[in-house]
């Protein structure tokens, strides 16, 4: 059976923006995060805090927070791989949440955090012993859950090790990353499953993008699986600078269509949403990725 509800958290502003060659204005990101909040997203992932030579594009995010108003309900949680980024969340005043990110293959770790799987376990320790001890909430990510750009097959087991690592360390919640788009139903619901076995299923959240156009099929083979969380991206903006040739994340518009033709609830707007995805598509003079959001212009 499917739920009657899901959780939608809203990832644009980060892993979207994050990818784009040419830096997007902190008022345009602003903008983008406000129509995202009007249209109903409760969750949205604002931006990080890591090395700007790494990803200048997220380089303003503390900027970002300074212009974003409190909004009862509505959380703008934020990468943090280190005390260093960690530190600077904390000294805006404005984080209640963090992300830290890790990877299930080794060679994505090195060229996305530059270090081994377990170095950013060891790193993470403290970051979350910090992080809890302020009050903020911690969330988790494994990346490359279906595949690598580096090594190709990951083995489920080093997922599940991973997951629950960082389920373990105290994450609230671990969003599982197909990070490349690569996965096929029966793999990812055999990975869910596989990860279900070692942590409660309802702390899982299903991260992922749809640079083969998989993602949708993905999510509908884990739904009855008891997964409760969706991270997807406006527009379908994103991918990562890290993993050379993957795309967005599936479009939130499309996800929360096929919501609401099963009688799903997300608590999302989706004519809003399309306002969003609208405005930034223009605003980065794209076409959005949103098959729904190009359906409804077209009528
Ligand atoms: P490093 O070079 O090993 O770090 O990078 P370091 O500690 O040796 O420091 C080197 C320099 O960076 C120093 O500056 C530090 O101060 C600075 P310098 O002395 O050279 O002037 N530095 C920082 N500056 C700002 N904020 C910080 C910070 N830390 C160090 N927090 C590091 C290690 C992790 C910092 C680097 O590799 C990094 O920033 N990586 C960013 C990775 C990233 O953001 N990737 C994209 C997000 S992950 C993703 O998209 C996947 C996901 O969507 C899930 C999925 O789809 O699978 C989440
Ligand atoms: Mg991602």
């Amino acid at each position: 059976t499917y739920p009657a509800k899901l959780r939608v958290v809203e990832v644009g502003p980060r892993d979207g923006l994050q990818n784009e060659s040419a830096a997007v204005p902190v008022c345009t990101r602003a903008a983008l995060v406000g129509m995202l909040a009007a249209a109903g997203a409760k969750t949205i992932e604002v931006g990080s805090f890591v090395s700007p030579k790494w990803v200048p594009q997220m380089a303003d995010t503390a900027d970002l927070l300074a212009m974003l108003p409190a909004m009862a309900g509505v959380s703008y949680p934020v990468l943090v791989p280190n005390l260093k980024g960690l530190e600077q969340a904390l000294a805006t005043g404005k984080v209640g949440e963090i992300v830290v990110f890790g990877s299930a293959s080794e060679a994505f770790s090195r060229r996305n955090i530059n270090c081994s799987v377990d170095e950013s376990l060891e790193r993470f320790g403290p970051v979350m012993a910090k992080a809890l001890e302020h009050g903020l909430r911690v969330r988790g990510y494994v990346s490359c859950v279906l595949g690598c750009p580096y090594e190709g097959e990951v083995a489920v087991t080093a997922v599940v090790r991973v997951a629950a690592a960082l389920a373990g360390m105290g994450c609230y919640e671990v969003s599982l990353g197909d990070t490349i788009g690569v996965g096929t139903p029966l793999k990812a619901r055999r990975m869910v499953e596989a990860v279900a076995g070692a942590l409660p299923v309802d702390r899982l959240a299903l991260h992922f993008h749809d640079t083969y156009g998989q993602a949708l099929a993905n999510i509908l083979a884990c739904l009855d699986l008891g997964v409760s969380v969706i991270d997807s991206a406006v527009a379908g903006l994103g991918g990562c600078p890290f993993a050379r040739g993957a795309t967005g994340n599936v479009a939130t518009e499309d996800v929360v269509y096929m919501l609401q033709g099963m009688g799903i609830e997300t608590g999302l707007d989706l004519a809003r949403l399309c306002e969003a995805g609208a405005m930034i598509s223009t605003a980065l003079g794209q076409e959005t990725n949103s098959r729904v959001a190009r359906a409804r212009l077209s009528v």
